[in-house]
């Protein structure tokens, strides 16, 4: 009777155990998620699978979305997401200036927000709702690596001042105007050189609001006509456009220093291959992992960073800001 008694309670307890796991409550969290545009290389190639393959480890469910570059569609999905009653939302925002209409639509429906990768450009609005984060980078510091980086590299070739007027003829591929890694990318990697007491003359400059390869391609095809051989150095924002400005390179038979940041599979390979002079390692895998770990805190109540290892900036920002890192041709086997 006792040996019957105790199989009966490991019944119970079995029983009860399942009742917890699938019945009352169900504890998964779900994730309604997107990315700016799958359009782009960076976000799409290295973020999106890095979300979806730690969502898969932490065992918690994402739906990741397109937004298509159109923050109307974004603020749309937001709704449905919310409707469909997900626990948090991860959002890369179309339009950095546009923070405020997701941040007021999670704060209605009260669900944590982790926006990640663009940084809202609105001043405090990060105050106005206790639940929502950031996670990205220090933008200066990528332009400051780069700067340094081509700096040392300008210094150490006294032959890629072809005009030797002593000053650096660029140009630069800058990626979405407004946009702070863009800005900040912009400003920074020149600095280096005004810093260092080197005079610069920006040839031409232009914009993309997707970072895309193909439109730089078409750019610098058109600089090349423009400018020709007066073209002593390519700064890219991105590694994206990078790789159209070397395509471009390539057709018309020329050959300019050209610096990215992102370090994409492909730009190492470049690096390697001495098509590309260097990048810098946009750490997306662990943005991602940042993203996922704050996220799924804030759906627990808990406090986003509880037995994480980051930390966030400080209470005004509400920031995780993952460290960049210089590529070079020395280092490049590392990565
Ligand atoms: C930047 C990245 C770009 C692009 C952009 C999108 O951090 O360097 O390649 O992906 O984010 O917001
Ligand atoms: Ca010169």
């Amino acid at each position: 009777m006792k040996k019957f008694i105790a199989l009966l309670s490991v019944l119970f307890l079995s029983a009860a155990l399942v009742a917890c796991d699938n019945g009352g409550e169900d504890t998964t969290i779900t994730i309604g998620a997107n990315i700016y545009t799958f359009g782009d290389n960076f976000m799409n190639g290295v973020v999106r699978p890095a979300l979806e393959d730690y969502a898969d480890h932490l065992g918690v469910v994402i739906d990741i979305v397109d937004s298509e570059n159109d923050q109307g569609k974004l603020n749309d999905q937001v709704d449905v997401f919310i409707e469909s009653g997900v626990d948090v939302l991860c959002i890369n925002l179309v339009d950095p200036a546009a923070a405020g209409t997701i941040i007021e639509k999670a704060k209605a429906a009260d669900i944590p927000l982790i926006l990640y990768n663009k940084e809202a450009t609105v001043e405090g609005v990060m105050a106005t709702y206790d639940k929502v984060w950031y996670v990205g980078t220090n933008s200066a510091q990528s332009g400051i690596i780069q700067g340094d980086m081509m700096l040392a590299d300008w210094q150490a070739n006294p032959s890629w001042d072809k005009n030797g007027d002593g000053k650096v003829q660029y140009v630069l591929l800058k990626g979405e105007s407004g946009h702070p890694d863009a800005e900040a990318r912009t400003t920074f990697a020149v600095k280096s050189f005004t810093d260092a007491g080197i005079e610069v003359e920006e040839l031409a400059l232009k914009d993309s609001s997707t970072w895309n390869t193909q439109e730089a391609l078409d750019t610098m095809a058109s600089w090349i006509t423009s400018y020709g051989d007066s073209i002593e150095l390519v700064i890219s924002n991105n590694d994206g456009m990078a790789f159209g400005a070397i395509t471009a390179m390539e057709t018309a038979g020329v050959d300019f220093p050209v610096y990215g940041v992102d370090a994409l599979d492909q730009a190492l390979q470049h690096i390697k291959d001495g098509e590309m002079n260097g990048t810098v390692l946009n750490d997306g895998v662990n943005q991602a992992r940042a993203t996922l770990d704050l996220a799924v805190n804030a759906a627990r109540g808990v406090d986003v960073t509880f037995a994480t290892a980051w930390e966030l900036d400080n209470t005004t920002t509400k920031a995780v800001r993952v460290d960049y890192l210089a590529v070079t041709p020395e280092n490049v086997d590392e990565f």
